[in-house]
């Protein structure tokens, strides 16, 4: 069993030591670990060409065309079976490295968009290199760490259920997160002893977890959560009692008792997660219908549209010096 530990803080800080002490304690279950410092990684921004996903129907293998380092990730994911990353929150959200790499991982390693892929390509009688990379499709699991300076949870409060964004579309099962928050008052992990003994739970739950299909593995991470499956706490409330999990995207059903907030969420719902299969092949199957729908429709108007861009071509552009 293979995991590989992400660190998108500054080296040898708060958010590099929970990995390591993490990565450490799976090393100790039989794991064979590695460690990235994503800082010393070229990851650029995604420019939304969506070549990634369009390769996929004419044979391609669905990997980004940017030259830099994700293709160096791309094989160190492939080939474990579990991540931990930790991530400093930066004005209440993860690292805006961590949302780089989550654009350039989201559609490309879009589970249902390369599993629709793979069976198509299966039913062709296409084998070998006609095939997508058979590691793509193992059942995967993860531990989250999301690390903040602020006293409160307050100001990290959208920091750990952002960071499933790296999780759901490669359709890896989250086992346990942490949000270690009140960090500026401490100096160093390593002075807390609590935190560096919930790090290692962690660890452990993430070692005990690779190999094992993915239905088999428990949530092992705190109790006091909303969302049953994300385990996370965030709502949108949209003026009735039925409310959303935004990590999910499933909607529930809210109650309160005295000061008490209970939301529901059907199995039904919760099997419809983007966390879940499901969710991911909705969306999948939700944007492969855009094309039929938009393609005719901008053919029929081509010339129409030639004339109303024209306004918009340069309008009050800032231009770099050269
Ligand atoms: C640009 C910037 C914004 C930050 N914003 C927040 C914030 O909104 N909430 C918070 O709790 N900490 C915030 N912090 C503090 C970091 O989360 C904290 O220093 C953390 O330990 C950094 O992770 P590292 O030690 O792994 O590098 C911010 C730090 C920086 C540099």
């Amino acid at each position: 069993m293979k995991i590989l530990g992400l660190s998108f803080g500054r080296k040898m800080k708060v958010s590099e030591i929970l990995v390591k002490a993490a990565l450490m304690a799976a090393e100790k279950e039989g794991a064979e670990v590695s460690f990235v410092r994503m800082l010393d990684f070229d990851i650029r921004p995604c420019t939304g060409c969506l070549g990634c996903i369009n390769s996929l129907p004419r044979g391609g293998d669905g990997r980004c065309i940017q030259k830099d380092d994700l293709h160096i990730l791309e094989e160190a994911f492939l080939e474990a079976d579990a991540i931990i990353a930790a991530c400093p929150v930066y004005a209440v959200g993860p690292a805006g490295l961590y949302k780089d790499l989550v654009d350039r991982f989201g559609p490309a390693h879009d589970y249902a968009f390369l599993d629709v892929e793979q069976k198509k390509r299966i039913a062709e009688g296409k084998t070998g290199d006609q095939l997508l990379d058979a590691r793509i499709f193992k059942d995967r699991f993860a531990g989250l760490i999301s690390v903040g300076g602020a006293m409160t949870q307050n100001w990290v409060a959208l920091g750990l259920p952002n960071m499933h964004l790296l999780t759901f579309p490669g359709n890896i099962k989250v086992v346990d997160q942490i949000d270690a928050y009140d960090q500026g008052r401490k100096g160093s992990p390593l002075l807390d002893q609590d935190l560096m003994d919930r790090t290692a739970r962690l660890g452990r739950a993430v070692a005990q977890a690779c190999g094992k299909p993915r239905d088999a593995v428990e949530w092992a991470g705190d109790d006091g959560w909303i969302c049953p499956v994300c385990h996370n706490n965030l709502l949108t409330v949209r003026k009735t009692t039925t409310v959303e999990c935004p990590v999910c995207g499933i909607y529930g059903k809210l109650s309160v008792e005295g000061d008490e907030v209970k939301v529901t969420f059907s199995e039904a719902e919760q099997k419809r997660s983007r966390c879940n299969y499901d969710g991911k092949l909705e969306h999948c199957l939700e944007i492969r219908s855009f094309g039929a729908i938009a393609g005719p429709k901008m053919v029929a108007h081509a010339e129409e549209l030639k004339l109303k861009m024209k306004p918009f071509e340069g309008y009050r552009e800032l231009k770099k010096a050269k």
